[in-house]
């Protein structure tokens, strides 16, 4: 059946994407992968402002595809099938993109595969390292924070989560906090070089609990008020204040997630995997310090750690492609009647 040739689409956040992605004799290659960010769009507003991303995806998705097919020098005639996500996500973003992928369907006769964004995440290493089943995956990200296990594309075992912030979302209110720009992971990270962790001490939240889920809102506000307790003594924040805290802040976001994956490891290891790997993937996984942490766990349990390429990391449309044909393989192919779905758990 190969080679299998798929367009993906990906607009469930603030990225409106489309890639073409192929398997020729068992060999994935990414043909096209085209991402129009909208960062800018959402900047006076301190977060995705979800009427303002469904306009833009909607105005961008066509011309995406477009731009996908001739960086790939692929025609549509060539493609064997589209692959969309259909969620999770913002609702209007999740809906311009499957109605896009429905309309070239429908044009075409093309078949049409539902994603789920988070597979899509989660199969990249399969995409990047040829990675087997099962595998342990953690995704931490500004809106995921979750460890699964892979077992099959269409099998995953949830092993625990954040109940409320996510990683990247923490990051981002503490670069806040502390007058640093946005994205705040690198701001966070680089001025945290500087820094003495030790000097202020914060949370590790949920680490007297049993399980895998995590939480970051505490963090965020242990922050805030030993920022206010420095202003509060010396009238403002100085250089090595602000180094101090980021400091302390990664550093217990760091040790957070080396002991809930050591956790996770643990019970990934009981279905005895032939390969035991944890792979990390989202945008919080650019993170130096973090990065150490994870492969220091993963070295000490015998797992071998791998992240995909940044840019695969972070929300892109070559993921979905690349699930979809993982999907089509399998048979598991949607019809006109796929619905766009804002909560879909994997
Ligand atoms: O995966 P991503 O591009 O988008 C989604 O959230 O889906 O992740 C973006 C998040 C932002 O919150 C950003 O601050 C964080 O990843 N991030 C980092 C670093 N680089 C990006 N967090 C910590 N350290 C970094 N070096
Ligand atoms: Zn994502």
């Amino acid at each position: 059946r190969e080679p299998i040739t798929i367009l993906g689409l990906e607009s469930s956040c603030d990225d409106t994407a489309a890639a073409v992605v192929r398997l020729s004799g068992g060999k994935p290659e990414i043909l096209s992968s085209v991402v129009y960010g909208q960062t800018a769009l959402h900047a006076d507003f301190g977060g995705v402002v979800p009427e303002i991303a469904a306009r833009a995806h909607a105005e961008k998705i066509d011309l995406c595809v477009e731009d996908a097919l001739e960086a790939a020098g692929v025609a549509l005639g060539a493609i064997d099938a589209v692959a969309v996500t259909a969620g999770p996500g913002l609702i209007g973003g999740v809906l311009a993109g499957v109605m896009c992928a429905k309309g070239i369907a429908a044009g075409t006769g093309l078949p049409l595969v539902g994603v789920n964004h988070l597979a899509g995440h989660a199969l990249t290493p399969r995409l990047t390292d040829g990675l087997s089943f099962p595998y342990l995956m953690l995704l931490v990200s500004g809106g995921h924070c979750q460890f699964l296990i892979a077992h099959a594309p269409d099998r995953f075992t949830r092993l625990g989560g954040t109940i409320d912030d996510a990683p990247g979302e923490a990051f981002d209110k503490t670069a806040k906090l502390l007058g640093l720009p946005q994205p705040g992971g690198p701001a966070v990270e680089a001025a945290a070089r500087a820094g003495d962790p030790a000097r202020f001490t914060f949370p590790r939240p949920l680490l007297d609990r049993p399980g895998c889920d995590l939480s970051f809102s505490g963090l965020k506000t242990a922050l805030l008020r030993a920022r206010d307790a420095v202003v509060a003594e010396k009238g403002g924040l100085t250089e090595q204040d602000r180094a101090d805290l980021c400091a302390g802040f990664q550093a217990a976001v760091s040790e957070v997630l080396a002991e809930k994956s050591r956790r996770a490891i643990a019970e990934y290891l009981a279905l005895d995997p032939a390969e035991p790997v944890l792979a990390v993937a989202g945008g919080v996984a650019a993170n130096g310090a973090i990065r150490a942490a994870l492969e220091t766990v993963s070295a000490k349990s015998g797992l071998r750690f791998t992240a995909p390429p940044l840019a695969l990391c972070t929300d892109n449309a070559a993921m979905i492609a690349w699930a979809g044909i993982e999907r089509f393989r399998l048979g598991l192919i949607d019809d006109a009647d796929l619905v766009a779905r804002p909560r879909w758990p994997l």
